[in-house]
């Protein structure tokens, strides 16, 4: 078995002073959640709107602030500053803040940091509806599009100052794609390729009012299909019902039962990649009742029978000419992991199973993290750690754009 290790990417995030500041706070988090490591400025106007122990605490690391400080000059150079990141990034990106870095002013640590860096920068800008169309703001944005400096955002809508028009800071979820894609090296490595991904219970009816269902929470599943989205892949996920926003950037279909489920799996092919992580119930009732079924007056138990589903997993892997290049399965078991894993990684005819333990004990259904072993066909396995839910789904991403770029069959399956 092997673990692998992945370098730590690192980003310098520069705060101005907007009050779209605040949802910064959540990109820093989710940047965090990914284990990318975040070193923040923190501009006068940016101190206003959020404070440096907000920044630093979600970011782990000082907040740096001052250019003339003796203390963080020997500690960390803003030459250093600036270099020693992968990407920069600037959330908000105020009016004042693009108008300086057009013209190469450098009269505090954040703009000295971003005209001595070698390296890319993305902008989020935010303010109110005029001062984003002012002729000044345009000629500023046109210029730092010049210099290869790329944009997220404005949006559209209600804006903080009670006017309506563009001016919203972006999202915190494209924000975040928008790194990820930068990160991977401008463009998305699955730019290009069709993704589709199944997520969340099933739910199977017995009468109009019940149904048999699952613990899972979809977390997982909807994690890895924005994850792939953010490589660039163009994703579709089936998530039977679960109590979570879709995920930016991503076509999404709602079902309910495994059959829908397996339907719209079928009309979302051609796929390059299938990731089969909904928990699809194995059995449904036989029958399904028009009316609610009612209890007997003399207590007497009820006899469901149960019919197998379609087995959405299996069906894909064998899809002859339609079956996608990779076929990734879950496993989830409560006892004997991979004894159990490696029956059904033969069973089915997928690539790579990655088989957790969801003993309630672990917290696994619903819970944020996951611990995964990732079977291979041809008999290889890696032991992966303990990771937040969103940090396996980019571990994983990363895993199949490798094999994608490997273009080996061997590594891939047969196809
Ligand atoms: C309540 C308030 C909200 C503000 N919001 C924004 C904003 O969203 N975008 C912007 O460009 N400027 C905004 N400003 C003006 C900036 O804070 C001001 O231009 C400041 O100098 C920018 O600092 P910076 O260059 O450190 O970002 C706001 C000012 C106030 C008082």
């Amino acid at each position: 078995m092997t673990t692998p290790t992945v370098r730590q990417r690192r980003v310098l995030l520069v705060v101005g002073g907007g009050i779209a500041a605040y949802k910064t706070l959540e990109v820093v988090r989710r940047l965090r959640e990914r284990d990318i490591a975040v070193r923040a400025i923190l501009t006068r106007g940016g101190r206003e709107f959020v404070t440096p122990l907000s920044l630093a605490s979600l970011a782990g690391d000082k907040v740096y602030d001052e250019l003339f400080s003796l203390t963080d000059e020997a500690e960390m150079g803003h030459i250093r500053l600036s270099r020693e990141a992968d990407l920069v990034v600037v959330a908000p990106a105020t009016a004042d803040l693009m108008a300086k870095m057009a013209h190469g002013h450098a009269d505090d640590l954040a703009t000295t940091a971003l005209l001595a860096t070698d390296k890319p920068v993305l902008i989020a800008p935010a303010m109110n509806p005029v001062m984003w169309e002012h002729a000044a703001t345009r000629r500023n944005v046109a210029q730092l599009r010049a210099d290869g400096i790329a944009v997220v955002g404005p949006e559209g809508g209600d804006m903080a100052c009670g006017e309506v028009g563009t001016g919203r800071m972006a999202e915190p979820a494209a924000i975040l794609a928008a790194v990820l894609a930068r990160l991977d090296g401008g463009v998305g490595r699955l730019a290009g390729r069709r993704a589709v991904v199944t997520s969340g219970p099933t739910h199977e009816p017995l009468d109009p009012v019940r149904f048999l269902a699952n613990r899972s929470s979809g977390r997982q599943g909807h994690a890895i299909a924005e994850a792939l989205a953010c490589a660039g892949a163009e994703v579709t996920l089936v998530t039977g019902p679960v109590a979570l926003a879709p995920p930016a950037g991503v076509a999404t279909v709602e079902v309910e039962s495994a059959r829908e489920m397996a339907d719209a799996v079928d009309a979302a092919l051609p796929a390059d990649i299938a990731v089969c992580a909904a928990a699809v119930a194995d059995w449904r009732p036989a029958e399904v009742r028009d009316a609610k079924l009612k209890k007997s007056d003399d207590g007497s138990a009820l006899t469901v029978a149960l019919t197998a589903n379609p087995d959405i997993l299996k069906t894909l892997a064998q899809a002859g000419p339609r079956r996608p290049r990779l076929v990734v399965g879950f496993a989830a078991e409560t006892e004997d992991v991979e004894r159990h894993a490696r029956a059904k990684l033969a069973k089915k005819g997928c690539d790579w199973l990655l088989a957790n333990d969801v003993s309630p004990a672990t917290g696994t259904f619903g819970g944020a993290r996951n611990r995964v072993v990732l079977f291979e066909r041809d008999g290889g396995a890696e032991r992966w750690p303990e990771l937040a839910k969103t940090e396996l789904a980019e571990r994983l991403v990363a895993r199949i754009a490798d094999a994608l770029e490997a273009d080996t069959t061997a590594a891939v399956g047969a196809g």
